[in-house]
């Protein structure tokens, strides 16, 4: 039987989640629902589907998915996340910023675990989630052995472990946000391919300044050691389109490094659909 999805959000990367189903990759799935604050977006992309167009969240959870997965906001899985899951549905997530919040976090743990659902957090334009996981829990359990302090199993915190997040992108797409200068732009100072760190600090920080930026930051952060151990580099580079992500996790004599870089945000959308089909598989790749 298909499994019944609804999509949160329908902007630009909800559309593209939308047309894969359209182009049947998600053949496992039916559409049942699409929730947004724009009826003619939201009618436009259901259009040749099924599935409803909602503007209300009751609405949209009267479709009863098992799977709703988000592409609109922090805010938006700040307010709904827990209706959702106390429905009965799973939840995959984007706007994965809004997990910093470790208190946050932990009553919305306690939801999923209540009613029996489950929060998936994409990897979005990075990923190596598996082997940050992996190598986070080789450190806990070397910090066990030690009898060592500070490690915790639900935030995979741990002391001895080092991870970075490094990012790379061009100055405009900092633009409205606090760490954009004119500077950056200007090309009688820069040349093709100059950086410039215009962010120093921990994921949870990032996430702070640029609430719509770094989700990959934080996402990574809860895959592997964190989000206040792990350190965020954001650098302006002159030039530059797209987005460079490097991840790197020392830990347990082990070391790894992840780079993606990706021109555009679709690699996200992508990134829900490959999650989405490896949950309906036979055969999950981990
Ligand atoms: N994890 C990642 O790698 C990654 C990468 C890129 C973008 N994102 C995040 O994905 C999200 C979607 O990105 P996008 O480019 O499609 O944005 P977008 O602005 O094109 O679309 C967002 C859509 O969500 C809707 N929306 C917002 N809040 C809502 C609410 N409370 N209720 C109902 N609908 C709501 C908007 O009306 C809009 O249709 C953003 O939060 C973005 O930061 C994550």
């Amino acid at each position: 039987m298909k499994k019944r999805l609804g999509i949160l959000g329908a902007g630009k990367l909800a559309k593209i989640i939308v047309d894969a189903y359209k182009q049947g990759f998600l053949s496992d799935y039916e559409l049942v629902a699409v929730l947004g604050r724009n009826r003619e977006h939201v009618e436009g992309l259901v259009n040749g589907t099924e599935a409803a167009a909602c503007m209300e969240m009751d609405v949209f959870l009267a479709t009863k998915p098992d799977i709703v997965a988000e592409a609109a906001s922090v805010a938006a899985v700040k307010d709904h996340v827990s209706t959702i899951l106390q429905n009965g549905s799973n939840f995959v997530a984007l706007s994965i910023g809004a997990f910093a919040d470790e208190a946050f976090l932990e009553s919305v743990r306690k939801t999923a675990s209540t009613y029996g659902t489950k929060i998936y957090l994409s990897s979005g334009a990075v990923g190596g989630f598996d082997v940050l996981r992996t190598l986070a829990l080789m450190a806990q359990a070397q910090e066990k052995l030690g009898k060592d302090e500070g490690g915790t199993e639900e935030t995979g915190s741990v002391m001895n472990a080092k991870q970075v997040f490094c990012t790379h992108k061009g100055p405009d797409s900092l633009r409205n946000t606090p760490l954009f200068t004119e500077e950056l732009v200007d090309g009688n100072i820069q040349k093709e391919g100059d950086s410039t760190e215009v962010f120093a600090g921990n994921a949870k920080e990032a996430i702070g300044l640029l609430p719509t930026k770094v989700n990959v930051a934080v996402a990574a952060s809860l895959a592997g050691i964190g989000v206040e151990q792990t350190q965020v580099s954001i650098n302006s580079t002159y030039g530059m389109s797209g987005d460079d992500h490097c991840i790197t996790l020392e830990a347990a004599g082990c070391k790894t490094v992840i780079d993606t870089f990706s021109p555009t945000a679709d690699i996200a959308a992508w990134s829900v659909v490959a999650l989405l089909r490896n949950l309906a598989s036979p055969i999950e790749t981990f």
